[in-house]
């Protein structure tokens, strides 16, 4: 029997959920990686997958099936995962991220607040890169140059105080502490630099100090991604407009169709900012922390 026919067949109520694990200490920093699926009558209605690293409990993929259903398997699957990490008291806390590309996200929220988690919305938004893009001018007294590895120390730094006042606790876990945010900022960008998609990396300075930043991704063939941050002091003097500009012309130049990025729900600043420069939504997904017990 395969192991997707021995998942499915454990069944339990309406819908059945059978969970398998195993450890994966040669990869992972105490790691364990796992799956949890739901289906009806052998019929396969979504997973939701985990990962146990450096001491966090992290629910990480949930897919569920477009059924009229597909709340309450989340729902049921989100609940199996906290339950399962919750056991373990060798976790320090548990976080974790989950796409919901259609209908409504609320009971997903509702049941993470009422176990007691922090949860933020994220927007994804997209935007096509077949039409013109405009060209602005950078303000006097601010210079302009593509930053590169060496410099990444640097924009590390930048983006840890850029991002302070915006962006979710579970996607602030990268740029909390300057030593995770250039680990993670080595990642993006040798997936650009990789893909050699030139002058999308780019900073502003100011009297020699840097004031605003772009990073750029390639998470997905002929699919950019952007991270855009401004120094409040420097902010709605049209530095975050030249840099998304230059960034957008950069991928376009290279033949990308496509540019995604994130916004938290709540940074209406910067949401209001993409939908001016042609970003539209294109799914949502929620995040959560629960603390230390
Ligand atoms: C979003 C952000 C990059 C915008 O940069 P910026 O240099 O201030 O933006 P610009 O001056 O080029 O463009 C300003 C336009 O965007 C919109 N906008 C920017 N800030 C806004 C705000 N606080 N409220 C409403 N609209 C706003 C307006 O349309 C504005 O035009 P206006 O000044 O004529 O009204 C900047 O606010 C920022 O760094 N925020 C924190 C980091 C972040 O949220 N990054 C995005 C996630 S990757």
């Amino acid at each position: 029997m395969s192991l997707f026919n021995h998942l499915i067949t454990s069944a339990e109520e309406k819908f059945e959920f059978a969970e398998w694990w195993r450890l994966r200490k040669e990869s992972l920093v105490n790691g364990d990686i796992g799956i949890i699926m739901a289906s009806r009558e052998g019929t396969p209605a979504g997973f939701i997958t985990y990962l146990v690293q450096d001491g966090i409990g992290k629910l990480e993929a949930c897919h569920v099936l477009d059924v009229p259903e597909r709340q309450d398997i989340a729902v049921g699957l989100l609940e199996r995962g906290i339950g399962l990490l919750r056991k373990r008291d060798d976790l320090m806390g548990i976080s974790g991220e989950l796409y919901y590309i259609a209908g409504s996200i609320d009971p997903l929220a509702e049941y993470l607040r009422k176990e007691g988690a922090t949860v933020y919305i994220r927007v994804g938004m997209i935007r096509a890169l077949d039409d013109t893009i405009p060209v602005h001018v950078l303000p006097k007294g601010y210079s302009l140059r593509e930053w590169t590895f060496n410099d990444i120390p640097e924009v590390a730094a930048f983006f840890c105080q850029a991002f302070e006042d915006s962006i979710d606790l579970v996607f602030w876990e990268h740029f909390d502490h300057l030593e995770k945010a250039i680990t993670y900022i080595e990642n993006v960008a040798s997936s650009t630099v990789w893909s050699h998609v030139p002058l999308t990396n780019a900073s502003i300075s100011y009297n020699g100090q840097m004031c605003a930043a772009t990073l750029c991704g390639v998470p997905e063939k002929n699919k950019g991604a952007i991270y855009l941050g401004v120094i409040r002091e420097h902010r709605r003097k049209r530095l975050g407009s030249f840099l998304l500009a230059q960034a957008l012309t950069a991928f376009k130049n290279a033949s990308f169709k496509t540019v995604g990025l994130e916004v938290t729900h709540r940074n209406t600043a910067a949401y209001q900012f993409f939908r001016n420069h042609g970003f539209r939504d294109s799914h949502r997904l929620i995040g959560y922390t629960f603390f230390s017990r």
